[in-house]
């Protein structure tokens, strides 16, 4: 048996469990981590109001690029009413601020790292060459410069106080996140706030009659551990990050919190109109997965009209939504049979206690509606992978000299090795096999799920993904294919926890 006896039982009090069973056996796992438990005193729930994250404005913009700056910086915020809790912010605030581009125009993007620690910025989802795609030892070092109390790893592109993260943005509309990748602390930074949204916008998508603006929504699911203070509790090695990676040896499996913030607030009340509204669903939880779903639940549930790589070529309509960490779903919620004053909790069944809900929505008023999700609302090409095997990718535990730790086909990350020379342009069909839960997330190019088990693909599994959600003892066959930018990337399990212990790989494509 797998599964901790924590996880474990808190699938047995989850709804999530009884759902799953038929067909599957109970070592199937949804998540993977062990609780931190919270000592500050938790606000009642929905009572905060949901924020969403300001829109970056470009500092200059020519004919066919706009330019952002960033600046990474601790402050102290408030995300719990009354505690004041200390964070790493992109312009010192979390969510960082969303930055929106439109397909087929260049955004550059400086970030001015005043942390005392490297960073490295990652645009997950993004079609990036190598040099702006945040490698793990691609260090942005502090203005401060190096005091020498960090580890500086050999082969990587280190540049000091600040960079430019060069995005073509040649990709079509999406909903991606950029985020901190530092080799062995990206579970840390992200954990203390270093996250945001990017959203790519195109013709494809205007020209659809789906709710926009207002009433287009971003939210950051994550889960979070408060000390009395208002600190943050991660259960680091190294809480200063500054050159032993991992966590205590409790948390190896991934670190859970028992608070809910949504774009930074705890289990946040939006107030809504009874139309439709679409949702950018966000998982940048560290390890927890969660499986959303609506009380009282609309007669449609969730309309999912997009995944990680953007919009599906057509709706698909969930009870629930399962949602594991890296990945996002782009979804439609209809309020319109709702009459004022009905209120709509997202509970999430992989929880129990403080985390079996998430938000709550508040409808409170009647609105026309001209807006419509349309039976088919993208091109999404298959692609032709061959019926064989190209290459295998196990993602395993593994027991490493200082304790344990995971590995992909039984190596730990190791950046100076290459684990797999791809060629560009060629459809591949990768098998990726798992012992637990783990989400593995692609570098550089999405791509379609084939098979799930002995099945076709899953029910999230639709479109264009670069995060899949394979559970425990699955295995599955994704086609994948590199369309440009040759160049060192990485391939690796989205569970920071188990990213930062090792399991990560590097691919030579081209
Ligand atoms: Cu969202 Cu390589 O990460
Ligand atoms: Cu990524
Ligand atoms: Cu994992």
């Amino acid at each position: 048996m797998t599964v901790r006896r924590r996880t474990f039982l808190q699938l047995l009090g989850g709804a999530g469990l009884a759902a799953a069973l038929p067909g599957c056996s109970l070592l199937e796992e949804q998540q993977t981590g062990e609780m931190v438990p919270s000592r500050a005193r938790l606000p009642r729930r929905f009572s905060v109001p949901l924020p969403v994250p300001p829109v970056a404005r470009p500092v200059r913009s020519t004919a066919e690029a706009d330019f952002y700056s960033i600046t990474q910086r601790a402050a102290d915020v408030e995300l719990l009413p009354g505690l004041s809790t200390p964070i790493l912010g992109y312009d010192g605030i979390f969510p960082g601020p969303t930055i929106v581009s439109r397909s087929g125009r260049r955004t550059v993007v400086e970030h001015r790292n005043e942390l005392t620690v490297p960073t490295v910025v990652h645009l997950h989802g993004g079609h990036t060459p190598a040099a702006s795609d945040g490698g793990p030892l691609d260090l942005v070092l502090p203005v401060g410069g190096d005091d020498g109390t960090f580890a500086v790893h050999e082969g990587g592109e280190v540049t000091m106080g600040r960079r430019e993260y060069d995005y073509p943005i040649t990709q079509r509309a999406a909903t991606l996140w950029y985020h901190d990748h530092r080799m062995d602390f990206t579970g840390a930074a992200i954990y203390r706030g270093l996250a945001g949204f990017h959203l790519v916008h195109d013709d494809v998508e205007d020209a659809l009659p789906l709710p926009r603006e207002d009433r287009d929504i971003p939210l950051m699911l994550v889960d979070r551990s408060f000390d009395e203070d208002g600190a943050l509790q991660y259960p680091a090695v190294d809480p200063m990050m500054h050159d032993q990676p991992g966590v205590d040896a409790d948390h190896l499996e991934g670190v859970l919190g028992d608070v809910i913030l949504v774009n930074g607030a705890p289990w946040p009340v939006l107030e809504v109109a009874a139309v439709r509204y679409r949702f950018r669903v966000l998982n940048a939880a560290n390890a927890r997965g969660f499986e959303l779903a609506l009380r009282p639940n609309p007669a449609r549930g969730f309309v999912q009209i997009g995944s990680d790589g953007g919009l599906l070529e057509a709706p698909v309509e969930h009870a629930t939504l399962r949602i594991a960490p890296g990945e996002r779903m782009d979804v439609v919620v209809d309020f319109t049979e709702f009459a004022p004053g009905t209120e709509v909790t997202v509970v999430n069944l992989l929880g129990s206690g403080s985390t079996d809900a998430v938000m709550r929505f508040r409808v409170t008023r009647r609105q026309s509606d001209d807006t419509a999700v349309p039976a088919r609302l993208s091109e999404v090409k298959p692609l032709q992978a061959p019926d064989e095997v190209t290459r295998e990718f196990r993602f395993l535990r593994r027991r490493l000299p200082g304790g344990q730790g995971w590995s992909i086909n039984g190596l730990t990350y190791d950046p100076m090795r290459v684990d797999a020379e791809i060629p560009l342009d060629r459809v591949e069909r990768w098998r990726l096999v798992t012992d637990v839960h783990h989400p593995v997330h692609v570098h550089l190019d999405p791509f379609q799920v084939l098979r799930r088990g002995p099945h076709g693909p899953g029910p999230y599994d639709g479109g264009w993904k670069d995060t899949l959600d394979l559970r425990g003892g699955e295995s599955a066959d994704i086609a994948v294919r590199f369309r440009d930018y040759a160049g060192h990337y990485v391939l690796h399990c989205h569970n920071l926890e188990h990213e930062d212990l090792s399991m990560m790989a590097t691919l030579a494509i081209g």
